[in-house]
Parts: structure tokens; sequence; C-alpha cells
């Protein structure tokens, strides 16, 4: 790593054993990828609860086969594996799950986060436009002993203006004015998602209903008019009006209501369109 990258302070990783005995936890200074070392680790048997966490990756990467590229050290990036035992229909689920958690998480220390469907989350600035914080790419990967989902998280902390990818994207140290103990908030975020993961697996039909509407409540996209940029290159044009059973977005526009599975929403204004 470079004398630069040094610069910033390294996760602390003894404070880290807080996590235990719900979480293991490997920390790795450079990583291709969190979420393909975590997939690699499921194929050759982790169990559920293995958290890994890298200072750098050299190939992150985002939803929709982006990248995902931060400096050392000015990121938490991470990725947790799960066996989960619930239906399959519900596995859509978990992505919407961890953004929703996240952005609660970040509510609770204080920033104005908000989850963004799928599972993008934004910071509302003082300006009224909202900026991206947090990607979130959840992974479905076989393995000898089932079905893993690999959750992976990359939440932009102590990034300068200069150093953010897009303009459209912040960071916490951005929205605070200082930087944030970056072990600290992965101890937050970690244990929020254990609990929530937990509650919803073991809580049957009725967590599941309580986190659609959780989720729908909380979502800012809801009730927001969208273009939605779909995987095949078209795009839809309408009103987000719900989520459905599925977590699908449901679009409301001059052709009456279509439920996207997967896409990129920009919230747009009327006058946009
Ligand atoms: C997105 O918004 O496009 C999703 C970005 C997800 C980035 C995180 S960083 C940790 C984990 N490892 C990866 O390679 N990607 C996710």
């Amino acid at each position: 790593m470079t004398a630069d990258a040094m610069r910033r302070p390294s996760l602390d990783v003894a404070r880290l054993d807080a996590l235990a005995p719900a979480l293991r936890i490997e920390v790795l200074e450079e990583a291709t990828s969190t979420n393909a070392v975590a997939a690699q680790r499921a194929r050759d048997g982790a169990p559920e609860g293995l958290l890994v966490v890298a200072e750098h990756q050299t190939a992150g990467r985002g939803r929709l086969d982006r990248s995902w590229a931060t400096p050392p050290r000015s990121a938490l990036l991470f990725s947790l594996v799960l066996r989960p035992t619930v239906p399959a229909a519900d596995w859509p689920w978990l992505p919407l799950l961890t953004g929703h958690t996240v952005a609660k998480t970040l509510r609770g220390a204080g920033y104005d986060a908000g989850v963004k469907w799928p599972n993008d989350v934004l910071l509302a600035g003082a300006d009224g436009e909202s900026k991206k914080i947090v990607g979130i790419l959840v992974e479905r990967v076989d393995t000898p002993t089932g079905p893993a989902a690999v959750i992976g998280i990359g939440l932009n902390v102590s990034l300068t203006p200069e150093e953010l990818p897009v303009p459209t994207a912040t960071s916490l140290a951005i929205a605070a004015g200082h930087d944030p103990d970056r072990t600290a908030v992965l101890i937050d975020l970690a244990s929020a998602l254990v609990e929530a993961y937990d509650a919803w697996q073991a809580g049957g039909e009725e967590a599941r209903d309580r986190l659609a509407s959780s989720y729908a409540a909380a979502c800012v996209t809801v009730g927001r008019e969208v273009r939605v940029e779909l995987p095949a290159g078209d795009s839809l044009l309408g009103r987000a009006t719900g989520v459905d059973r599925s977590g699908r977005l449901v679009v409301t526009g001059p052709t009456g209501q279509t439920a996207v599975g997967a896409g990129d929403v920009v919230h747009v204004r009327a006058t946009d369109q």
C-alpha cells in the first residue's frame, strides 16, 4: 500500500471481536472483491456468518456488471455469507432487507439516510438533492451444501469530494464534517444486519409481511416519478406506486402497472421527463 493510502487509519481488528460469536470475521488488507472471496469461501464450505472485510478492493463489483472502486481504507467493504432457509420465493427480499437495515442504522447514527429501490442507500443533502452513500450487491452462490447468499456492502466513509467516483455520490465524512470511526460503524452495521436477518428468517410469514410494509413505507422511491432503466436497454417512465410481494417495484404509467424486478431507478421531477 502506498504512503498516501497509509495516512488513513486501518480497522481496529481487535474491536471486531464484539461481533462474535454471531459472526466470524476475516479482515484482508487487499482483495479482488470481498463478494468474490466470500463466494469462494461459501463454495469451500463456509457456514452462515462468515464476514469478509477488505481495506481495499482491486476488482470491486457493482450491480448490473459495474465496477466499484474506493481508495484504500476510505470505505467499509464487506461481504456476509448467509445460508437462508426461507422459501426461495422470498430470497429477492434479501437485497431490500439489507438496504432497509443499513439506512435505518445510519439514521440511528444521525444521518438523513433513505433507501432507493432496490437497495441503494442515499443521504439527503442540504440542497434537497440525495446522493448515494452505500452500494449493495447480493449474489446467490451454488455450493456443494446448497445455495448460499453473499451480501456485499460498500459504504463511503472518509472519501473527500475529489475522491468520489461520480458527482452523485457522497461519504459519511462529507455529510458529517469529520471522519467517523470506521470500526464502530462496521460493528453497528453488521450487528443490525444479523439482528434483522435473524428476525426475518425466524419470524415466518408474519415477519416477511412486516418487512414488506416497513420497507414500502421507508423506501424513498415509492411515491416518486421515476425512470427505470431496464437491463435490456429500454426504459420505463411512471410513478412508483408500491413494492409487490416479490420485492419488485410497481410502476404505474400511461399503459398501466408494471412490476420491475431489476433495473436502475432515476428519481425524476415531472419537468425532467
Ligand atoms: C452497486 O451499487 O452497484 C453495488 C456496489 C456493491 C459494492 C460492494 S463493496 C463490497 C462488496 N464487494 C464487491 O465486490 N462489491 C460489494
